[in-house]
C-alpha cells in the first residue's frame, strides 16, 4: 500500500477511537444530569466507533501492514446543554466525513482497488452518522428547556439497540 494512504488509515484508527472517547465523555455528561436514555444512546454510539476503528485495524492487517496505535487526545468533558452536545456531535461527524472522503480520494489517486471498495462502507456510514446527529439536534431545538419533551426524547433514545 502507498505510504501516504497507509498513514491516513493509521491516523483514522486513532480518530475513530477518539470518536468513541468523545461519545463516552458525552455519556458521562448525560449521566451527570440524570438523562439515562441520552447516556445509553451515547454508549451505543461509542461502541460503534470502536467497531469502525477495529474494521480499519483489521483491514491494515489483512493488507500485511503493522498497525501502530497512536495516543488518543482527551475529549471535552464540559457541555452546557443537550443541544450543545448534539451540535458538537454533528460538527464532529462532519469532520469525520471529510477525513473519510480524504481516504477515498487518496485511494483513487493511488488506484488502490481493495481500498476503493473498503472505504465505500464508511462513506455510506457517514451519511447515517450525520443524519442521526442532525435529527436529534433538530428535535432538541424544538423542545423547551426542562419541559416534559426532554424526558420523552430521553425515553425514546433509551431504546437504541
Ligand atoms: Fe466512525 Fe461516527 O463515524
Amino acid at each position: 500500500m502507498d505510504k501516504q494512504l497507509e498513514k491516513l488509515y493509521q491516523d483514522q484508527i486513532k480518530n475513530e477511537w477518539y470518536s468513541a472517547y468523545l461519545y463516552l465523555s458525552m455519556a458521562a455528561y448525560f449521566e451527570s444530569i440524570n438523562l439515562e436514555g441520552f447516556a445509553h444512546w451515547m454508549y451505543k454510539q461509542a461502541g460503534e466507533e470502536q467497531e469502525h476503528g477495529k474494521k480499519m485495524f483489521q483491514f491494515l492487517i489483512d493488507r500485511g501492514i503493522k498497525v501502530v496505535l497512536q495516543a488518543i487526545p482527551q475529549p471535552p468533558a464540559d457541555f452546557a446543554s443537550a443541544v450543545e452536545v448534539f451540535e458538537k456531535s454533528l460538527e464532529h461527524e462532519q469532520k469525520v466525513t471529510a477525513l473519510i472522503n480524504g481516504i477515498a480520494d487518496m485511494a483513487d489517486k493511488c488506484n488502490d482497488r481493495p481500498s476503493k471498495v473498503f472505504i465505500q462502507w464508511f462513506i455510506t456510514e457517514q451519511v447515517e452518522e450525520e443524519k442521526n446527529a442532525s435529527r436529534i439536534l433538530d428535535l432538541l431545538k424544538k423542545i423547551p428547556a426542562n419541559s416534559a419533551g426532554i424526558f420523552q426524547l430521553d425515553h425514546q433514545l433509551s431504546k437504541r439497540e
